[in-house]
C-alpha cells in the first residue's frame, strides 16, 4: 500500500513541470519541504511490516534523493539563467535614459595633464615631493639666505610638531607647507645624477588673504633639466615650444631679467596677452604682456648642495602657476572659482575632455 503511494509520488516527481521559479518553489513545498509528501511517507514507514521496512525505507531514501537532485539542478539552472535572462519583453527601449550625474574633470586637472603631456613628448618625466616640507629643502638648499623675507611668517605657513606646550612647538619650526615646487628639484637631484629631465606639478601654500587674484593654496609645475652643456638657449627653446603647444603658434614669449636665489641668471617669462593679443587691455594692464612664471639657470651652489658636480653639469629650472595658466587659457577672472566647487562653473569644462 505504501509502496503504491511511493510509486505514484515518484511518477509525479519525475513528471513535475519546473519551468518557473514559482513552480520550483511549489515543488519544494509539496515534496521535499518539512511538511511535504516525503516527510509524510517517512512517517508512515512505521506502519510497514518490520520485514519489509528496510526495503521500503531504501526506496523512500532513493525517492528523496531524486526529488532533491531535481530541485537542486533546476534551481542552479534558474539562478544561472537569471543573470543573462532575456530582458523583460514589456520594457520600452525607446524611453530616453535617466541622465547619470557624472562628475567632470576639474579645469586645473585638465590643464595640469595637458602640461604633463606636452613636456612628456620631449622627454620630461613627472616627479613628486611632500607638501609638508622641511626648511632645508624649501629654502636653505635653494640658496635662500637665513634672513630672506620669503621665510617670514607673512608668506610661509610653518608647521609645529607636538602639543602647543611641547619643546618642539617652542623651538623654531623647521617644517612648513612648501611655498613653491622648487624643493622637489632638490629632492630629484639628491636622488639621481644627471641627465635629469623632470617636471614636478603640485600644490603649494602661502599665507595670503584670499581674493580674486591671490589664494593661500595654489598649484605650480616646475621643470628641471640638468646635463652636460645645458645653456640658457635650451631653456628658451623649451619654453617657446611649451607655450606654442599650450596656447598656439601666434603667442609670443619674452624673458625679463629677474632674481631668484636659486637661479643665476634668472628671468621672468611673459607671453602676449591672450585677451587683447598684445594691443593692451585691463587684464594685461595695458602692457600687452602677462607673466606666466619664473626661470633661470640652476645656481651652481644649488647643484653642489644637492650632490651634483657644478663643474661638469649645468641646467635650467622653470616654474609656473597652474591657476594662472588656466585663467589665461580659459579667461577665468576670479581665482576663487577653482575652490568653490560651483558645478555651474565646473561643468563648463566638460567639452574640453
Ligand atoms: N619657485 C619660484 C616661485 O615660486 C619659481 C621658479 C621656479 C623660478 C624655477 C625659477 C626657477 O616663485
Amino acid at each position: 500500500m505504501l509502496q503504491e503511494t511511493i510509486a505514484r509520488v515518484r511518477a509525479e516527481i519525475e513528471a513535475a513541470d519546473l519551468a518557473t521559479a514559482e513552480q520550483l518553489d511549489q515543488f519544494r513545498i509539496a515534496y521535499t519541504g518539512r511538511k511535504g509528501q516525503l516527510a509524510d511517507l517517512f512517517d508512515q514507514l512505521k506502519t510497514v511490516e518490520p520485514t519489509d521496512r528496510r526495503a521500503v525505507g531504501q526506496e523512500l531514501n532513493q525517492l528523496k534523493q531524486l526529488a532533491q537532485a531535481r530541485f537542486e539542478e533546476r534551481q542552479q539552472q534558474l539562478e544561472a539563467g537569471a543573470a543573462n535572462a532575456p530582458a523583460d519583453p514589456t520594457f520600452d527601449y525607446t524611453l530616453p535614459p535617466v541622465p547619470q550625474a557624472l562628475g567632470t574633470r576639474h579645469p586645473l586637472s585638465l590643464v595640469r595633464e595637458e602640461i604633463v603631456r606636452i613636456l612628456a613628448r620631449i622627454g620630461f618625466n613627472v616627479a613628486e615631493g611632500p607638501e609638508i616640507e622641511d626648511d632645508w629643502h624649501n629654502f636653505t638648499a635653494l640658496n635662500f639666505p637665513e634672513n630672506h623675507p620669503a621665510r617670514d611668517m607673512q608668506d610661509t605657513f610653518f608647521v609645529k610638531s607636538g602639543g602647543a606646550d611641547s619643546a618642539e612647538a617652542k623651538a623654531p619650526a623647521s617644517y612648513l607647507l612648501r611655498t613653491h615646487t622648487s624643493p622637489v628639484q632638490v629632492r630629484v637631484m639628491q636622488a639621481q645624477q644627471p641627465p635629469i629631465r623632470s617636471i614636478m606639478p603640485g600644490r603649494v601654500y602661502r599665507n595670503e588673504a584670499i581674493s580674486a587674484r591671490a589664494h593661500m593654496m595654489f598649484h605650480q609645475v616646475e621643470a628641471l633639466f640638468i646635463d652636460e652643456n645645458v645653456s640658457f638657449a635650451d631653456l628658451k627653446q623649451t619654453v617657446y615650444y611649451f607655450v606654442q603647444e599650450l596656447f598656439g603658434d601666434d603667442v609670443q614669449v619674452r624673458f625679463r631679467p629677474s632674481f631668484f636665489p636659486f637661479t643665476e641668471p634668472s628671468a621672468e617669462i611673459d607671453i602676449t596677452c591672450l585677451i587683447c593679443k598684445g594691443a593692451g587691455c585691463n587684464i594685461c594692464k595695458g602692457t600687452g604682456w602677462v607673466e606666466i612664471g619664473g626661470a633661470g639657470m640652476v645656481d651652481p651652489a644649488v647643484l653642489e648642495q644637492s650632490g651634483i658636480d657644478p663643474e661638469r653639469y649645468s641646467g635650467y629650472a622653470w616654474g609656473m602657476g597652474i591657476e594662472r595658466i588656466t585663467m589665461l587659457k580659459y579667461q577665468i577672472k576670479d581665482l576663487r572659482l577653482f575652490t568653490e566647487n560651483d558645478t555651474r562653473f565646473l561643468r563648463q569644462f566638460e567639452s574640453l575632455l
